[in-house]
């Protein structure tokens, strides 16, 4: 059985996790399973609740900058700008690793990411447990992330964890992941901080993950997000072809009549929500603007399939 927490219940959610059961935690992004980070026991616990492969490192979740000490061996000034600027909120930093952080919460990798979220509960949670805290995004591995607490329930269904409920998360996709590694900073992942939004910052180029540093974050080489059914992507409502005896779940991100209107909050809820119904095959149409938006058109190529 999920135990579910209320809001006024985080003292007892984090007894939990100081006793070494796992408890997922809303974020601003997505729900995240929560472990102490330096609970090898509880993290391993992780691994396998969520059949995650044990080389895919996960993220340290954070409540205040002393707690960034603690874990990296320099705080590089491009990552005290970024945290001034971007924290707490949706962007993770890859960062070398102190010694005492266990291999394996970085998947034995120098270096470690870390974030701090900006909700609440997820703030109060840490501070509670008084640790910084591992969290994968609470689902299934390789199914689509779950932004509700009854998503995390269906997926840990039977199994020894918690989940305290703060109602659906309002981004709805994973945060940035960016490499601080390097001379210049790499998006390993994209999320609703982008690129250009970190340029403007730190005023030095962004690059995006290609060949050495996407061997950096082991969790890109993986198929994610994937609902049962075969997801299309097409470009434009007259590419729609529908075959007459086959059921089509139907989604654009601009309302039309027969169609979910999907927007990056909502991509995994109409996800799940296609599974739920059985449906033969996903249609989703993504026009331009929204093609535009590299967080998304991401989660949609991963669905898909296709691994960059
Ligand atoms: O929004 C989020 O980031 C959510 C919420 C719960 O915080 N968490 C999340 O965690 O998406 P997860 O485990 O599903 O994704 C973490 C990603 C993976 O792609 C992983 O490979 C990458 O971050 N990552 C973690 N540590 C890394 C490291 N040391 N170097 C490179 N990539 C790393
Ligand atoms: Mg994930």
């Amino acid at each position: 059985m999920v135990r579910v927490f209320q809001s006024h219940e985080i003292q007892e959610a984090a007894l939990w996790i100081q006793q070494g059961i796992p408890v997922a935690f809303p974020t601003e992004t997505v729900y995240g399973m929560g472990a102490s980070c330096f609970d090898e026991e509880a993290v391993q616990r992780i691994f396998s609740l969520k059949g995650r492969p044990l080389d895919n490192p996960l993220i340290c979740h954070i409540a205040t900058l002393l707690d960034l000490h603690l874990l990296v061996r320099e705080v590089t000034p491009y990552a005290l700008e970024l945290a001034k600027k971007f924290w707490p909120g949706p962007l993770t930093m890859v960062l070398k690793r102190k010694e005492h952080v266990p291999d394996c919460v970085t998947g034995g990798l120098d270096t470690v990411a870390i974030r701090m979220p900006s909700h609440p509960l997820a703030l109060e949670l840490i501070q509670k447990v008084k640790k910084p805290l591992v969290g994968p995004s609470a689902n299934q591995s390789g199914r689509p992330s779950s932004t509700t607490a009854e998503h995390v329930m269906r997926d840990f269904e039977g199994k020894e964890c918690g989940v305290i409920d703060g109602g659906a998360a309002e981004g709805g996709l994973e945060s940035t992941v960016v490499l601080l590694t390097e001379e210049l900073p790499y998006i390993l992942r994209h999320g609703s901080i982008t690129a250009e939004m970190i340029e403007q910052v730190l005023r030095c180029e962004v690059k995006t993950a290609q060949g050495k540093a996407l061997n950096a974050s082991p969790g890109t080489r993986y198929r994610h997000y994937a609902p049962r059914a075969p997801v299309v992507i097409k470009r434009s409502f007259s590419e729609v072809k529908c075959l007459p005896n086959r059921r089509y779940f139907l989604a654009s991100t601009q309302p039309q009549e027969g169609y979910y209107h999907l927007h990056p909050s909502n991509l995994y809820q109409l996800l799940r929500l296609s599974d739920e119904n059985l449906y033969d095959e996903i249609i989703i149409v993504c026009l331009d603007e929204a093609w535009n938006n590299l967080a998304l058109q991401d989660r949609l190529m991963k669905a898909a399939g296709y691994i960059s």
